[in-house]
């Protein structure tokens, strides 16, 4: 093991709906592995060099396992290795865990779930009743059978409203989210269409009150402008330029500023950076609202500069 790096052992693989598996991943030596809390992911790093970010959904209070729910996505190459190509008893890479999506404490809690975006409101909905907390959890779906863990948020005890789209029960998100309710913090995770309805018929609840947690990019209009600016590093004195078809890292690591980074795709928080001068173009899913009109950090992975200069502390 490294400090975020892990090598554990596959100990065991679980049908949980159709075409979603879990992985139990365990220390070879049956030791602990580092804590974690409600809401964490990691990134399970495959034999070929390809990696992904994946909630933790087993119990935090279980030191010796990590749990995985993983869906097989249709071309997929990471799920289809998992799927196709691992066996229990492989040696797998796992980053350290690490969390973007935090339970806040909150008297109430209404996770909305989509798909396999079920799999970090399971720690969450363990942590909600630890803490004395009234939950319900809304989990979309299609059919029935496409609904890992059901059972399992079911024995947790909370209110568990399952919607099925085939059945016509879909999720009406509108009429759902229309009464804000006092006190109460939405965790939501699963498909962009799902996220962006509850994004946009949230918008009149409190700031700081809805969470969102990405898997993927989100899709940005095709034509979104993107032109050049200036970039300077304050600490290395280093003035650079950033052209229209390159990222900001790009041009730090060109310059050989080293900056960490894994998804590249402004859902992980790796490459994070503060910035001391100049309006940011957020272009990142995981400051929330308030944290992105605050401009006092970036991703420099997928954000640009709305002004002609930036200034970031590097
Ligand atoms: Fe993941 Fe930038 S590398 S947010």
């Amino acid at each position: 093991m490294t400090d975020n790096l892990l090598t554990l052992r596959l100990r065991r693989m679980t049908w949980e709906a159709e075409g979603v598996l879990s992985l139990d991943l365990c220390a070879p030596d049956g030791g602990d592995l580092p804590a974690f809390s409600a809401g964490a992911h990691v990134d399970l790093h495959l034999p070929g060099g390809q990696s992904r970010q994946y909630s933790l959904c087993g119990d935090p209070a279980d030191r010796k396992t990590y749990r995985l729910g993983i869906r097989l996505v249709e071309g997929g190459a990471v799920t289809s290795m998992v799927h196709r190509q691992l066996r229990p008893g492989a040696l797998l890479d796992v980053s350290t865990p690490r969390n973007n999506f935090p339970l806040l404490p909150a008297p109430h809690y209404l996770f909305i779930a989509g798909g396999i975006g079920i799999t970090p409101m399971l720690p969450m909905l363990r942590e909600a009743n630890a803490r004395g907390a009234k939950w319900t959890l809304l989990f979309c779906v299609r059919r029935h059978e496409d609904a890992p863990f059901l059972a399992e948020a079911r024995s947790l005890g909370g209110d568990v409203v399952l919607h099925a789209s085939a059945l016509g029960t879909r999720l009406d998100v509108e009429a759902r989210l229309a009464t804000v309710e006092p006190d109460t913090q939405i965790y939501c995770c699963g498909p962009e269409k799902l996220m962006l309805e509850v994004e946009t018929h949230s918008r009149h609840w409190p700031d700081g009150s809805v969470h969102f947690e990405w898997f993927a990019a989100r899709s940005r209009p095709e034509d979104e402008i993107s032109g050049g600016f200036e970039l300077v590093c304050a600490r290395s004195r280093l003035t650079l330029t950033v052209p229209p078809d390159k990222s900001v890292v790009q041009v730090l690591h060109d310059a050989g500023i080293q900056v960490p980074l894994s998804c590249e795709q402004g859902i992980c928080g790796s490459c994070e950076c503060r910035v001391l001068e100049g309006q940011v173009d957020h272009r990142d899913s995981i400051l929330s609202t308030a944290e992105q009109l605050a401009n006092e950090t970036m991703m420099v992975c997928v954000s640009r500069a709305k002004s002609p200069r930036l200034v970031l502390d590097l």
